[in-house]
């Protein structure tokens, strides 16, 4: 167990959650995020810093003051935001993502842990997605994951870096904003909790490979717990379970039996969700670090159901 862990974008989704986790288990975390980000979710931690990931300074400043055992990067810009800024985009996620890696280097002896995503894979790929298939993005989102993963890969390699990382497929989360359009699954149980008819954004058939937020969540966890020698791949990919709409729909029906929807094909959320694959090979994470899923597809309408009640 680490004494003292740094948490970029610890007020974020994942962030406060890790942030959480490892608080309960003794960990001392410094949290890092924009201001402004401390919301009605947020907790003060151990330490609490906020500032933007692209001053050099003030993170070379908390890394000098706390002396953190290792950083858990989440800080990033998502794909939408991405795409309508790829220039900050750039910036944010590439750029500075690897000039905190450089200040791990001289700062911190422990891991580096960098949240990757599945979209650093191109569209149309067949399933299962194996692990060395190549990674041609069509967003700008994707391009600047791959960067840091090539850049994380030649300083370990080079440099001795102890960089750890984990490739996430969706991650269906009761913390969804609304604005986020491919987060549908919890926003339609969102609805029906209320009474409110839902029109899915997409296809009757359509699905992807998904991950519950609290297996992404512990996944983080055990992978920077992991021994360094037990971890032969570099980055790793996770899968958890794989739905169609339809089984959503049936899913959430048996449990709001007046729950009323629609499909809408062919939209635009639609075309970019039936490109993604259905199902990522995670032997490699099995093998190295015990990766195990606990929620499938049941637990987690379940776990999204019980939370969005609460
Ligand atoms: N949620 C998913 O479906 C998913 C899937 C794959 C990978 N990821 C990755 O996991 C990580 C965490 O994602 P999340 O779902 O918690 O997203 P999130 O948006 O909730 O959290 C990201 C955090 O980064 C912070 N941030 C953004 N720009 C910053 C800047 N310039 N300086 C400092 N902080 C900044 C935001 O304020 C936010 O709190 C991200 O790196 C993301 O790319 C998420």
């Amino acid at each position: 167990m680490f004494m003292k862990v740094l948490i970029t974008g610890g007020n974020g989704n994942l962030g406060r959650l890790v942030a959480a986790s490892l608080e309960s288990s003794g960990t001392q975390v410094i949290s890092f995020d924009l201001p402004g980000t401390l919301g009605a979710f947020s907790k003060i931690r151990h330490a609490t810093v906020l500032g933007d990931i692209r001053n050099h300074e003030l993170l070379k400043r908390v890394l000098e003051t706390h002396k953190p055992n290792a950083i858990i990067h989440l800080a990033s810009m998502l794909s939408g935001s991405s795409e309508a800024n790829p220039s900050a985009a750039w910036d944010i996620n590439a750029s500075a993502s690897i000039s905190l890696m450089r200040l791990c280097l001289e700062k911190v002896d422990g891991p580096f842990f960098f949240a990757s995503t599945a979209a650093t894979y191109g569209p149309d790929l067949t399933s299962p997605v194996i692990l060395d298939t190549p990674q041609w993005p069509e967003n700008v989102y994707g391009a600047t994951k791959v960067a840091v993963e090539r850049m994380g890969v030649y300083l370990k390699i080079c440099q001795n870096l102890d960089f750890r990382c984990i490739r996430f497929p969706m991650v269906l989360s009761p913390l969804a904003p609304t604005g986020a359009i491919t987060a549908y699954p919890s926003h339609a149980i969102v609805a029906a909790t209320r009474g409110e008819a839902f029109d899915f954004p997409v296809d009757c058939m359509t699905g992807m490979s998904t991950i519950y937020l609290n297996d992404v969540t512990r996944s983080i966890i055990e992978i920077c717990q992991a021994k360094r020698r037990d971890l032969r791949h570099h980055i790793y990919n996770l899968h958890s379970f794989y739905f169609d709409t339809q089984q959503l729909a049936n899913a959430i029906k048996a449990r709001y039996p007046s729950f009323e929807y629609t499909f809408q094909p062919g939209t635009s959320v639609d075309n970019l969700i039936r490109r993604w694959p259905n199902e990522f090979d995670d032997q490699a994470a099995r093998q190295d670090w015990g990766w195990k899923p606990k929620y499938d597809f049941s637990a987690t309408i379940e776990a999204l159901s019980n939370a969005t009640h609460e």
